[in-house]
């Protein structure tokens, strides 16, 4: 595996990867898990080759608390994507991607306006910004972006098709722990009694979609579904919500295409996770 920091070279290495076939990247902001990793191999299966990026971006958190604790491990990042298969990581730094007086910004409409965008000012346009960024620069055939993240697949997804961008977007399915707590590298920094509480999101939003699916309420199986987030430990509560797959506008009746979208706080930890419902 070939390890890039900065512009100076990637150009050529992206070329001879796709030289032999396909390209997939798997952007990352490191502290690399089994549901990254995932990524990486759905990326060499589907394209034949396949890059990781890593770059904690310092425009997506609102939080500079959040910034400052956010997991560094790059060394055994590395590690693991060799052994996942990775042919190229690139790791460019904040002056790569933002050179002085940056300027330009961009920005998605509507999918952004709700859920993780009002709660998270400005989150999807540090977000939008730098993955147009690191896909212009990388110039993969092919992106593969976790489910675990639903309503940033969507905004990307909007952002390709909008600007044109020569690149397939790929969802992938949520990889979570033997006990449904979905993986994200913030559950690093959970405590220990706050771990063995963390799974019950998963778990409520399981009993939720069962519901609705048996033609419950969603109004109801959410309000309940709200209340046992909150019996676990969980507070506040951000939102817990059964939407459409497409425009993540809220559903008051069971219909295919829907979701359950939740994000909620465990201590000072953050935490968010979905499910398909029909
Ligand atoms: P990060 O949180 O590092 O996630 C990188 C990719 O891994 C995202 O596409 C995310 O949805 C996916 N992912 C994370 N946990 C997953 C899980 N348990 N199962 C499946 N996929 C999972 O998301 C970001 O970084 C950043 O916003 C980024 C897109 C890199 C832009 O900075």
């Amino acid at each position: 595996m070939q390890i890039i920091r900065g512009l100076k070279g990637l150009g050529g290495a992206v070329d001879a990867l796709k030289a032999g076939g396909r390209l997939a990247m798997v952007p990352t902001m490191g502290a690399l898990h089994d549901g990254h990793l995932a990524l990486v191999e759905a990326g060499r299966e589907k394209a034949g080759r396949v890059m990781a990026s890593i770059f904690v971006n310092p425009l997506q958190f609102n939080d500079k608390d959040d910034l400052d604790r956010y997991p560094r491990q790059e060394e055994s990042d590395a590690e693991n994507l060799y052994a996942a298969g990775c042919d190229l990581l690139w790791i460019p730094s904040a002056d790569d991607l933002y050179p002085e007086g940056f300027s330009t910004s961009v920005s998605v409409s509507c999918l952004t306006e709700r859920w993780e965008g009002a709660h998270r000012p400005g989150h999807f346009d540090g977000v939008t910004t730098v993955v147009a960024k690191l896909l212009i620069a990388a110039r993969p055939d092919m992106a593969i972006f976790g489910e675990k993240d639903f309503q940033q697949l969507a905004i990307i997804r909007r952002m390709v098709t909008d600007l044109g961008l020569p690149v397939e977007i790929v969802g992938h399915s949520t990889i979570r722990a033997a006990d449904g707590l979905a993986l994200s590298s913030r559950n690093a920094l959970l405590g220990a009694e706050e771990r063995k509480s963390a799974p019950a999101l998963a778990r409520s939003l399981e009993e939720a979609a069962e519901r609705i699916r048996d033609g419950e309420t969603p109004a109801k199986v959410l309000a309940e579904a709200k209340a046992k987030v909150s019996e676990a430990g969980f507070g506040p509560i951000d939102y817990l919500a059964y939407v459409d797959e497409a425009t993540l506008e809220p559903l008051e009746k069971r219909r295919g295409g829907s979701r359950l979208i939740a994000a909620a706080f465990l201590g000072k930890i953050r935490l968010i996770d979905n499910l398909r419902v029909i």
